[in-house]
């Protein structure tokens, strides 16, 4: 995995598939020439849709067994079987929302990389474990889920930091970065409320390989921004 990397996560949006179709092209066409690793996130229903040239298709989630009586999960082959590549788990929303435990995020992870998906695993802490000066152990614990593999990033999203306009410092973001790399050797994104306003300072702090973009990343001329940022 040469460069560094930006992905767009869509989260549950858009509405329509029109819309995703047009939105995706508008980000195809805007993001064709950066020197990046360039990834979008759409719903799943939306991925076998999306035709596009200049990024990578991957999924939000993963279920990890490969069939069966599963309602309504997707497994690793199915995402593969419709163009998919790579695979977002542990979003702080599946774990805050759904309440995903760091077993089963660490059970997703395995299985999509077993099934040959490259896999964006997500870890931050809450503000009251940060008020609490409890973040580093906190995101060590959920270090200790990862699988290592050279087909693994780390994405840094401190929950707080998340859809709330308040992005973490460059200090913050670089301290947190550090410990990850020092207890993993994987490469860092860091997520959470990077907009083109703060893409250039965060950009340049040192260990970040790049942004993991939820809100920004539903506005093209917005993202294309981020990612000239992030090319430098
Ligand atoms: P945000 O989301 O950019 O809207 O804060 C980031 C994420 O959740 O991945």
């Amino acid at each position: 995995m040469e460069g560094r990397i930006l992905a767009a996560n869509w989260k549950m949006n858009p509405a329509t598939k029109e819309e995703a179709i047009r939105l995706a092209g508008e980000i195809d066409d805007l993001l064709s020439e950066l020197p990046l690793v360039r990834l979008l996130f759409p719903p799943f229903v939306y991925i076998p849709l999306l035709k596009i040239r200049n990024l990578t298709l991957g999924a939000q989630d993963v279920f990890y067994e490969e069939k069966g009586a599963f309602t309504g999960e997707i497994s690793p082959p199915m995402l593969l079987s419709v163009g998919a590549k790579w695979v977002i788990v542990g979003h702080s929303e599946r774990r805050n929302v759904i309440g995903e435990s760091d077993e089963v995020i660490r059970r997703k992870a395995e299985a999509a990389l077993k099934a040959g998906l490259k896999v964006i695993y997500c870890v931050g802490e809450k503000l009251e474990d940060r008020e609490a000066g409890r973040h580093f152990a906190v995101v060590e614990n959920q270090l200790s889920y990862v699988p290592v593999s050279e087909d693994l990033v780390v994405a840094y999203e401190p929950v707080w930091a998340i859809g709330t306009g308040r992005n973490a410092s460059p200090e913050q973001i670089e301290e947190m970065h550090a410990f990850i790399k020092e207890r993993t050797g994987l490469k860092v994104l860091y997520g959470g409320s990077v907009k083109a306003h703060n893409a250039g300072e965060l950009a340049r702090v040192p260990n970040v390989d790049g942004f993991l973009v939820g809100g920004a990343s539903l506005k093209p001329e917005e993202f294309r921004k981020i990612g000239e940022a992030l090319a430098g």
